[in-house]
């Protein structure tokens, strides 16, 4: 069964209402795209994108969520409250959030059951890191960050999986072709749903390297951190999609 590719812009913690023309700009090639795209803003702009999104192709999606449904967590967003502000789906477990705020796989499987029960995707992230990689564990760490964030009872699921290295985001670095093509491979074999669930790679996409990225076997779309933020970057990161 073919996978439609989903390219998703990861905004982090950027953007104003002043910036919502970007969704203007970005909805012609959405419209043109085979793929599905996706945008996570921060969550003060979620509702104003969804309604700025609505009637165009893009989806917009929140870039964490808490556990619960709701109660005494004051700063904290659940993923019922990002399904009612219009997001489709959930960033979890992105290396930011596991290194600033502790998240261990155990906290990433339970926000992801949180995502599922509301009816958001979850795109739940792995990824090694440099020190990691260099003494050949970036599998093992992998499988092990899988093994612990995966929901319980994925079957029947959508879930997204963002392979995204630790040293290649925000570095300008990234994976090479082969390291990429084994790591995503790898990730296929461990997933309860190998031939549906889309494995995106993430960490340093931009517009000179997206093609060649996108057109690796395993790899079903592209997590965008920096290229996401100008709308002509990530217009022609969604033209490299079946090119
Ligand atoms: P980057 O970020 O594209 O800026 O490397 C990717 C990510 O962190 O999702």
């Amino acid at each position: 069964m073919p996978r439609t590719a989903l390219i998703a812009g990861n905004w982090k913690m950027n953007g104003l209402a002043g910036d919502l023309g970007f969704f203007g700009e970005v909805a012609r090639a959405a419209a043109d795209s085979p793929a599905d795209i996706l945008v996570c803003p921060p969550a003060t702009l979620l509702a104003l994108a969804a309604k700025t999104c609505s009637g165009t192709a893009i989806s917009v999606g929140g870039q964490d969520c808490h556990a619960r449904e709701s109660g005494a967590h004051t700063g904290d967003i659940s993923a019922v409250m990002l399904r009612d502000a219009g997001a489709d789906y959930v960033i979890l477990g992105h290396s930011e959030r596991r290194a600033d705020h502790g998240e261990s796989d155990a906290i990433v499987r339970s926000k992801a059951e949180a995502a599922l029960a509301a009816g958001l995707i979850p795109i739940i992230c792995v990824g090694e890191t440099q020190a990691e990689r260099e003494s050949g564990q970036a599998e093992t760490v992998v499988a092990r960050q899988l093994a612990g964030s995966l929901p319980e009872n994925p079957q029947k699921m959508e879930l997204v999986i963002a392979y995204e290295p630790v040293w290649a985001i925000g570095t300008g670095l990234t994976a090479s072709e082969a390291d990429v093509a084994e790591i995503h491979a790898a990730i296929r074999k461990r997933l309860p749903e190998p031939l549906t669930t889309r494995i995106l790679y993430g960490g340093s996409v931009k517009p000179a390297n997206a093609e060649s990225l996108l057109s690796l076997a395993d790899v079903d779309g592209a997590l965008v951190g920096g290229a996401s933020l100008k709308a002509s970057d990530f217009t022609s990161i969604i033209g490299a999609v079946g090119r």
